[in-house]
This record gives C-alpha cells, sequence and structure tokens, in this order.
C-alpha cells in the first residue's frame, strides 16, 4: 500500500508535468478512499534527488529577466498567464514538499497539505488549458523561481517553512491576484477572470493552512507569533512585504488584527 509521505516525495521528483498532476491527483483519491496508509514519524531521505523534478522548460532565470507583460499583446498577456502557471507549478511542489520533508506533525498537518497540492494542480491545469487556448504552452516563456528559493531556504524547520512560505509568500498572492485579475477584466477576457477569482478563493485557504500550522507550533514552543515571525523573516532572509495589502482576505486567512495592523504601519 501506499504511504502518503513517501509518495509525495516520488510525485515531487517526477519532471513530467501532466503525469505529476494526475499522480497528484490520484494520491489525493486514494488517500480519500483509505488506500494510502500515512506514516508521520516515518524519516524520509530524497537521496540526491534534485528537487523538485521539472521539464526541461521553462528556462529559469533572474525576476528581473523576465519580460515585461503588455496586456496589448498576445504574446504579453500569455507570458502572464504563464507566470501564473510557473507559480501554481511551483506550488504544487511546495505543498508536496511540506509533506514528505517534515516528520512528526499532526495527522490533519499532512491532510491539510494534501488538500493544498490537489487544488494548486487544478490551479496549473486551469490556467495551462487557459494558455494552449491562446496557442502557448508551459515552457514557452522564461520564469524566475524566487517562490521555490524560499522553499529551499527553509528546509531545516518546519515552522520557518510555515512562517515564510504560505504566510508570507503565499500571502502577497492575495495582494498581487486582485490587480492582474483587473487587469484581464478591463480587456473582457473572462475566462482569465474566472480562473483569477477561483485562484484568490483557494489561496485564502492555503494562508489559512500556513496560519494554523505556525500559530500551532508557536503554542507547542512557547512563541509569540509576533516576535518568532520577525526572528524567522530576519534569518532566512524573508523579502520585506510591501503594500498595498489585501486586508479583507488577509484577514479571511486568518492574520489576526495585531498582524494586521503591524504590516500598515
Ligand atoms: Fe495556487
Ligand atoms: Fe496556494
Amino acid at each position: 500500500m501506499l504511504e502518503l509521505r513517501e509518495a509525495s516525495l516520488a510525485i515531487l521528483v517526477g519532471s513530467d508535468v501532466q503525469a505529476k498532476v494526475s499522480a497528484l491527483l490520484s494520491l489525493f483519491d486514494g488517500y480519500q478512499d483509505q488506500k494510502v496508509t500515512l506514516d508521520v514519524s516515518r524519516k524520509i531521505d530524497s537521496k540526491d534527488s534534485i528537487l523538485p523534478g521539472r521539464p526541461a522548460k521553462p528556462e529559469l532565470v533572474l525576476p528581473k529577466l523576465v519580460p515585461k507583460r503588455r496586456m496589448d499583446t498576445p504574446e504579453g498577456r500569455a507570458g502572464l498567464l504563464h507566470s501564473l502557471a510557473h507559480i501554481e507549478f511551483n506550488a504544487m511542489n511546495l505543498a508536496l514538499d511540506a509533506i514528505w520533508r517534515f516528520p512528526d506533525m499532526p495527522k490533519e498537518y499532512y491532510e491539510d497539505w494534501l488538500k493544498v497540492a490537489k487544488e494548486e494542480a487544478s490551479h496549473f491545469s486551469l490556467v495551462n488549458e487557459h494558455l494552449h487556448a491562446l496557442g502557448f504552452s508551459y515552457g514557452d516563456f522564461p520564469a524566475h523561481n524566487s517562490l521555490w528559493e524560499m522553499v529551499e531556504r527553509t528546509t531545516d524547520s518546519v515552522i520557518a517553512r510555515m512562517a515564510l512560505v504560505p504566510r508570507t509568500m503565499e500571502a502577497r498572492g492575495l495582494d498581487a491576484v486582485p490587480a492582474i485579475r483587473d487587469r484581464f477584466r478591463q480587456i473582457k477576457e473572462t475566462r482569465a477572470v474566472e480562473i483569477l477569482e477561483i485562484i484568490l478563493n483557494d489561496e485564502i485557504g492555503h494562508v489559512l493552512i500556513g496560519n494554523r500550522w505556525f500559530n500551532f507550533l508557536c503554542v507547542k514552543d512557547n512563541l509569540s507569533p509576533i516576535t518568532a515571525y520577525r526572528e524567522l523573516a530576519a534569518k532566512y532572509r524573508a523579502p520585506v512585504l510591501k503594500g498595498p495589502f489585501n486586508m479583507a482576505a488577509r484577514k479571511r486567512a486568518g492574520f489576526t488584527t495585531e498582524e494586521l495592523s503591524l504590516l500598515e504601519a
């Protein structure tokens, strides 16, 4: 019988995008049907695997080398969707990484991240199908890897991972997505608008999951969430958060009134 954390690593290592998406969806179903076990205490070694497995393309470049996306050309619009597809691809990878890498968390932690992984796979598919409808594919444009770099920086600590990946990097998505959606709305690209609405709504849930487990670990180690976050952000060189912030979405995603007021300060 498959074990959830071992199987998550195996999917993370795989490099074929479609195979990864379908393996993940069947892992999710298998777990719901109790055909997949969960061993929370197993120490798993990724050996020499290069993580994440990914196709030869897109080429990865520094963020400043990703071309600026113009909304008035088909290539520009496709380039913008492509960067979203790449974020969703890495979001799927980061959820799988949260499952296999960190042992000894409650069962619900792994179940939460399995749900995130499945939703990221569906976001990737939605964006990728729309990209195809416009005549482009994932891999057609260069992409930058800053989301995955924060995952790599936090491989040694589950509290750092929760603080800096879902609560920082994915939370930035809550701030960024409405503006991108509005750019597509202006040019009456209704399918892109619909997809971005789905993503925004699901991402609130992902940040909420990050908050749940970050706060759980703070309580366990008797830490103040505010101080712990500040220290982890400095230690792991997290990007400095810049507004404007989507306060309503952040509130729904579980940030406290105190955390929200610190953001605005
Ligand atoms: Fe997503
Ligand atoms: Fe997400």
